[in-house]
């Protein structure tokens, strides 16, 4: 029986960055995701967004977004697309954004700085954005954070919210991040997503007892929080080169899939023939012969301080 070296996909960074760059890769989930922001999320919010910016416009204080878990920051990039194109201007001025990005892992906050940087060019003189790196956890930012610091507008947690603690993560946020009136938003994975399945069909590989929007939803409900819960959308992952013993991307998208690092070496050959053998069971070949999952997000909207 092979050594289980390294089964804890979270303590190993460098493999979990390749294995999560080799799903992005191979999903269009950083796409979904803009679509169900900009036709579910935001036409539900929108009233209320406008109100703020309104205010912060003739205030001459920028419209205030906390990102938690930005990763290379494609998604917090989207948000911001989402914000300011949709012709929110007030009286033609432009947009003046303060984005607060905070991620533990270096690498990837260093890859959304320089993403960040072609952002003046994608605006054009229709919005100003300062962003604030903090390089660290969102629980140690918690613990740092000032009495007298800025509040926020809009916090999102975008599959993020599987490493804070919901609870308290939602509390704070609620009590101490937003000001008066603002936004949380949630996105992870929905219920009867496949990753989801494969925690329930292998629990000693991946816990199914992980953080979910289900979660978020409870807190809401029990603090008498407005929200709403949005189904999400799927997004087609293309699983074809897992079955690939020899495919480097396919072995990084199979440990992504499994949360486990070389599942190849460090698993019996009577596992991994059971995990693929479940991954086949869950996809479908599409008319280019590519294996596909539906891969299923979901969304939770928490209110604060105005009706939508
Ligand atoms: C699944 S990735 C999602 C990245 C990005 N939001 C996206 O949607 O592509 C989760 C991110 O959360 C970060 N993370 C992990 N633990 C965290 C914590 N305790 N506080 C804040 N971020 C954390 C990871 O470094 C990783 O970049």
């Amino acid at each position: 029986m092979p050594q289980r070296k390294s089964s804890i996909f979270s303590s190993n960074p460098e493999e979990n960055s390749h294995s999560f760059q080799s799903f992005l890769a191979l999903s269009n989930q950083e796409s979904t995701i803009l679509g169900c922001i900009k036709e579910h999320i935001f036409p539900l919010i929108d009233e209320g967004i406008c109100e703020i910016l309104n205010t912060r416009t003739s205030n001459g204080s920028p419209f205030r977004v906390l990102s938690v878990g930005s990763g290379e920051g494609q998604n917090d990039i989207n948000i911001l697309k989402a914000l300011i194109d949709n012709n929110r201007r007030v009286d033609g001025e432009a947009i003046a954004v303060m984005n607060r990005v905070i991620e533990p892992h270096l690498g990837r906050l260093d890859r959304f700085c320089s993403k960040a940087e072609n952002l003046y060019e994608h605006f054009e003189g229709r919005a100003t954005i300062d962003f604030e790196w903090i390089p660290t956890t969102f629980q140690e930012y918690t613990s740092q954070k000032k009495a007298h610091d800025v509040t926020f507008d809009l916090i999102h947690f975008t599959h993020s919210i599987y490493y804070v603690g919901v609870e308290e993560a939602l509390v704070h946020c609620y009590e101490k991040e937003l000001g008066k009136a603002g936004v949380i938003l949630s996105i992870a994975q929905a219920e009867d997503d496949p990753m989801l399945k494969f925690a329930r069909k292998f629990p000693e590989q991946r816990s199914p007892s992980f953080p979910r929007n289900k979660d978020v939803v409870s807190v809401a409900i029990k603090r008498g929080w407005k929200y709403f819960a949005c189904p999400g959308d799927s997004n087609s992952l293309d699983i074809t080169t897992i079955f690939d013993s020899s495919s480097r991307g396919g072995n990084f998208l199979l440990d992504f899939l499994t949360n486990r690092v070389q599942l190849r070496q460090n698993e019996g050959m009577e596992t991994v023939r059971k995990i693929l053998k479940f991954w086949k069971q869950q996809s479908y070949v599409n008319e280019d012969g590519r294996r596909i999952v539906d891969i299923r997000d979901h969304a939770v909207i928490i209110l604060k301080g105005f009706d939508h």
